[in-house]
């Protein structure tokens, strides 16, 4: 079932339990080093207070937790994924800073702008809840790579389908697309691929002082073609 389907937050309820299987397909397992690699730069990470916006069931908290840090708070817009990121994490303490935090994560959140005004949005927020100087980590494929073809296959573990083009300002902005990881249950929901400048106009909208987009590169032997 697509998330065009029904609501999107009874669509994430429905497979919160077996999420977690899909950082096992090949194209999705070897962004946990990388992730964590990146998590590690932002520390030290005892004292530092973390956001995660769209945690899912909270791998980018324990990644965190991992790395020392014992402050936090996780938000979806999925109670189910919420529950199992409860069950998952172990209790840390509520990160109470007067709605900034050092540390925001934003693992697949980018995806859900559909223009890039909305885009621009969505950086906005992560702006507001920043302290000054805090950072942002989040995860979002590089969108010349990844596209509906080259998943076609299916040896990354998931493929993709174009749903409708996005227009914007300069002609097709990207496409909304369903994307079905080959799990066991199926997990699938519909995302965002904007085109690469588009998305990093719309991210150069945001309220942020750095630049906004900020490719980081797997070490050789990391990741594949895609
Ligand atoms: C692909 S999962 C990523 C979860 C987690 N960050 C991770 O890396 O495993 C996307 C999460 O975003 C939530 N989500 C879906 N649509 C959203 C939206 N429009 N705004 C914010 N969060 C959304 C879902 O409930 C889901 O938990």
């Amino acid at each position: 079932m697509a998330n065009t389907e029904g609501s999107a937050p009874a669509h994430y309820d429905s497979f919160a339990t077996s999420y977690d299987e899909i950082w096992r397909v090949p194209g999705i397992r070897p962004l946990l080093p990388l992730l964590t690699s990146t998590l590690e730069s932002v520390g030290p990470h005892k004292d530092i207070a973390v956001l995660d916006l769209a945690c899912g069931t909270g791998i980018g908290l324990r990644v965190m937790q991992a790395l020392g840090a014992r402050r936090f708070v996780g938000v979806d817009i999925s109670t189910q994924m919420l529950e199992v990121a409860k069950s998952n994490t172990p209790p840390g303490d509520r990160a109470d800073e007067q709605g900034r935090f050092d540390v925001v994560l934003g693992m697949w959140l980018l995806n859900y702008a559909p223009s890039a005004a909305e885009l621009a949005g969505m950086w906005a927020n992560v702006a507001a809840y920043l302290k000054p100087g805090g950072r942002f980590v989040g995860t979002m494929e590089n969108h010349e790579a990844v596209t509906a073809p080259r998943l076609q296959s299916g040896k990354y573990g998931v493929t993709e389908t174009e749903l409708n083009p996005l227009p914007g300002g300069h002609g097709e902005d990207g496409f909304q697309v369903h994307l079905r990881f080959q799990t066991e249950p199926v997990v699938e929901f519909d995302a965002f691929r904007m085109k690469k400048d588009v998305f990093e106009r719309g991210g150069g909208q945001g309220r942020h002082d750095q630049p906004a987009v900020q490719a980081a590169r797997p070490r050789r032997g990391q990741a594949d073609d895609c």
